[in-house]
């Protein structure tokens, strides 16, 4: 067998001429165009490009882009101050700190700042807090992109066995507390591995769907899966560069093995990383949205 392949691409192009047409809504009926700002610390130049990513889906669609480029040195005070007059900006729906922060800025402290109505990474324990009980908020981007990428392709999560690879809270763990929601796009038996699983493999062969979010290439090979099984491959690594200096880039699975044994198979790139950005892009245009409501 080998695998059809889950183009986030494609996928992704499908929800932005969505979303276009509620920006245009937006615009002519209540002169509303979403502004989504975007904080970077430093200049580690994966975080840039994927800043930089953003900047451009955001003048792709019409969003409002503003993007902030701060020095690696930067005060934390200095930071939060920054973020408080982010949530003041009536122009500004959406805010989006770009992680990993430099070691003397706490995290939590940065993400506990940004005002939950416009925290379209989902990150606020807020936001968080009301995805686990199931209530509507801003939902993480790369879960729901992976919740996306399923159900557009007619891949059913009800009843199916989901395993994912990786605990961390920005994949991880929420994507597990998805598939756990009593809803068509959930409604999963979950079971969620990590570094201190005793016998991976013997997870990953039970899975109807393979979640794989761990941060290293070949966590999963062809040998642990079982056949039909549904591959999502969250993974982005750099394992070097071509003679023209691109980076190269793979995922967390070992797609080569794995795809003769699944039936489906998301690619890298091209499979979840256009999913995350397109997400960001539909929840920066439902901050603006509620604000229509709130007002
Ligand atoms: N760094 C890696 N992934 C993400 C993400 O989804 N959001 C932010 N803000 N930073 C990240």
């Amino acid at each position: 067998m080998s695998a059809k392949i889950i183009s986030g691409t494609e996928i992704a192009k499908e929800i932005r001429v969505e979303i276009k047409q509620e920006i245009a809504e937006l615009k002519e009926k209540h002169g509303l165009t979403p502004g989504l700002a975007t904080v970077l610390v430093g200049d580690d130049p994966a975080s840039r490009v994927y800043v930089g990513q953003k900047d451009k889906s955001c003048n792709n669609l019409g969003i409002y882009s503003k993007m902030i480029n701060l020095p690696e040195d930067i005060a934390e005070e200095d930071l939060l101050k920054l973020i408080d007059e982010l949530n003041n900006d009536s122009s500004i729906h959406g805010i989006l700190v770009q992680l990993p922060l430099p070691e003397h800025i706490n995290e939590t402290r940065v993400l506990y700042a940004i005002d939950p109505n416009k925290d379209v990474d989902g990150f606020h324990p807020v936001n968080v807090g009301k995805m686990v009980i199931g209530e509507k908020c801003f939902l993480p981007c790369t879960p729901h992109g992976v919740l996306e990428l399923l159900s557009r392709s007619g891949v059913k999560t009800e009843g199916a066995e989901v395993v994912i690879v990786g605990r961390s809270n920005i994949v991880g763990k929420p994507v597990l507390n998805l598939m756990l929601q009593k809803r068509p796009a959930g409604n999963a038996t979950v079971t969620l591995c990590h570094t201190r699983t005793k016998d991976i493999s013997f997870h990953t062969k039970r899975a109807d769907i393979l979640i794989v979010a761990t941060g290293h290439p070949k966590t999963v090979t062809g040998d642990m899966v079982s056949e039909g099984v549904v591959v999502i491959d969250v993974g982005v690594n750099r394992i070097g560069k071509t003679s023209e200096g691109k980076a190269i880039l793979v995922g967390d699975v070992e797609f080569d093995s794995v795809k003769e044994k699944a039936a489906a198979i998301t690619p890298v790139p091209g499979g979840v990383g256009p999913m995350t950005i397109v997400m960001l892009m539909k929840n920066t245009v439902e901050a603006a949205r509620n604000k229509l409501v709130r007002k």
